[in-house]
């Protein structure tokens, strides 16, 4: 038994108004760390607001811990939520913000007490229970607010965008405090991002959304590795695959994919997969860790064209190059400091490739 499940879960606005979420279906084991991805307007905080109670259902069902919460209050639903504005409050100090849930449940002074210290040990705030939040800083602040969603020990926490009011060097640094927390607190944990850094970095399995849809599930590796849409393969990974639309054209026993700036030799493992495809139109990605550049005259068995690269954005462990094939610009990224000078030829491979139907999007051959 799943420790919450969403059936067919759906949500409209207004009677007639658009789908926001579409039937979504999702298990999620205790203990798990969730993260929900994808871009802004997708979804992501509807979804997190009908299982928190915040928002009413227009369909579907939310079990937690086995039995439909949907006829349940928030507060009766056993789970936290923490949002990206933190909301603690400025007038009370940094314990009676976190004791505030359990005074709420008429709870004895002396477990209040224990219970929060134990709460802002977890997250480091021990030493700072009598100070007011505009004493503190973004980064404490964030943990005052994690501290007490911790200490109501809810079966689910919730965090909405939690990290995306710090700044980048604190979100870092909190992301691994929270993986920190949840290894020590064992806590079934949904944390929403747009950010595919953050999720992959987090993450037990990442819920990839897209237009109110689950467009994949699986773990970082999972959806970086096997991305089951074209939109995934776009969302996660820095720089985006790059995409080309390509004909194919059967090559024997195999088949090429081709394009007007290169042909790419299909691996015999998709030959089954792209029959369909023969003589058709499919779109082509490229991860940009998958292509390497040597010198010219040095064609490999994975070459297929030369290229010239236009300028280079060094990131310090490695390098991003941008350069053009068939008058279309493609990103390419080297963990080598590479001694190619800008605007010289140099042949251009590739490692490995994913196909997508032009139509659905949908991964070929997965
Ligand atoms: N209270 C609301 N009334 C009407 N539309 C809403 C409301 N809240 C969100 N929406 C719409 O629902 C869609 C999804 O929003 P949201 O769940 O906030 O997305 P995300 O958190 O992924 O950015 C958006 O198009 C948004 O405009
Ligand atoms: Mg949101």
């Amino acid at each position: 038994m799943s420790y919450l499940e969403l059936r067919d879960l759906q949500k409209r606005y207004s009677k007639d108004g658009p789908l926001i979420v579409n039937r979504m279906n999702l298990s999620i084991e205790k203990g798990e760390f969730i993260v929900f991805l994808g871009p802004s307007g997708c979804g992501k905080t509807t979804t997190i607001r009908m299982i928190s109670g915040l928002e009413e259902v227009s369909g579907g069902d939310i079990l937690i811990d086995g039995e439909s919460v949907l006829r349940k209050k928030p507060k009766d639903r056993g789970v936290s939520m923490i949002f990206q504005s933190y909301a603690i409050w400025p007038h009370m100090t940094v314990f009676d913000n976190i004791a505030y849930p359990l005074k709420l449940q008429k709870l004895k002074r002396e477990e209040i007490r224990a219970r929060v210290e134990a709460a802002a040990g977890a997250t480091g705030i021990e030493g700072f229970l009598d100070r007011y939040p505009r004493q503190m800083s973004g980064g404490q602040r964030q943990r005052v607010a994690v501290s007490r969603a911790i200490v109501v020990r809810p079966k689910i926490f919730l965090m909405d965008e939690p990290l995306s009011n710090l700044d980048a060097k604190l979100r870092v640094s909190m992301r691994t405090e929270l993986k920190r927390i949840h290894r020590q607190e064992n806590s079934t944990t949904i944390f929403v991002t747009h950010d595919q850094a953050e999720a992959m970095s987090l993450a037990d399995r990442i819920i990839v959304m897209y237009q109110g849809k689950i467009e994949q599930i699986g773990t970082p590796r999972e959806v970086y590795r096997n991305s089951a849409t074209r939109f995934v393969a776009s969302f996660i990974g820095t720089p985006p695959t790059n995409f080309f639309t390509v004909k194919i054209e059967k090559a024997g026993d195999g088949f090429i994919a081709v394009h007007p700036g290169f042909k790419y030799q299909v691996p015999p493992a998709m030959n089954g997969a792209l029959a369909p495809y023969a003589g058709k139109e499919a779109v082509l990605g490229i991860r940009p860790e998958f292509i390497g550049l040597s010198p010219a005259m040095d064609r490999g068995e994975s070459w297929i064209c030369d290229t010239t690269v236009d300028f280079v954005e060094p990131q310090g462990s490695y390098s991003i190059m941008v350069a053009h094939i068939g008058g279309e610009e493609l990103k390419i990224v080297s963990s080598e400091f590479l001694d190619l000078p800008v605007n010289t030829r140099s042949a251009l491979s590739v490692r490995d490739a994913m196909f997508f139907d032009p139509d659905t999007g949908n991964r070929i051959g997965r």
